[in-house]
């Protein structure tokens, strides 16, 4: 009965410990710098028609000054997981904000900015849904569906950056910050998609 109890106490003990654990590392990533940052957002667009046989839209972002199209055929990851040990990979434009559509098929991104109240999102886009804004300073990759999709993204590029300066890839493993958020919350959901 003793030994039973003894070890009912330090079953109980453990879990405590390993709560407050997961109470501290996410208390500690939430108080980083939060509500400093600029929110990711959608942005809706114009669309003068929309049938069955023709979508013809306006999809113009303001002030954009460069343009690149990402095609992924089957389910690729973007920038992927590094080859060694499968950790998850990030870019971060410090000089870029993004402007994201899903031409045809899904992609899930994952965003991670440590100035956001919450510092860790999951977005869904759906071919013609919205458009996903991505600002200044926010990890981020993305996942396609299993059949692939394409995505235009109509970036606004400040004067300072470059292709080399804005496409430098983070292992999570080499940001304590960036791989505690990842490992230790799990991301909010919101689907963009538009009918
Ligand atoms: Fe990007």
């Amino acid at each position: 009965m003793v030994l039973t109890d003894t070890l009912s106490s330090k079953f109980i003990c453990f879990h405590l410990i390993n709560i407050s654990y997961k109470l501290n590392s996410t208390l500690k990533i939430e108080l980083a710098k939060p509500n400093k940052s600029e929110m990711f957002e959608l942005k809706s667009y114009e669309k003068f028609r929309d049938t069955e046989d023709v979508r013809f839209f306006d999809i113009s972002i303001n002030n954009s000054n460069f343009r690149d199209l990402v095609i992924h055929s089957g389910p690729a990851v973007s920038p992927p997981n590094d080859k060694e040990l499968g950790n998850w990979q990030f870019y971060i434009h410090h000089k870029q904000e993004d402007n994201l559509l899903a031409i045809s098929g899904g992609r899930t991104f994952y965003l991670v900015n440590l100035g956001w109240e919450y510092p860790f999102y999951k977005v869904r886009l759906e071919s013609c849904g919205l458009i996903l804004k991505i600002p200044r300073g926010t990890f981020h990759r993305s996942v396609s569906d299993e059949n692939g999709s394409v995505v235009l993204n109509q970036a606004i590029r400040d004067k300072e950056g470059s292709v080399e300066s804005e496409f430098k890839v983070t292992n999570s493993k080499d940001n304590k910050k960036l791989h505690d958020c990842i490992t230790n919350l799990q991301p909010k959901f919101k689907i963009y998609s538009v009918k």
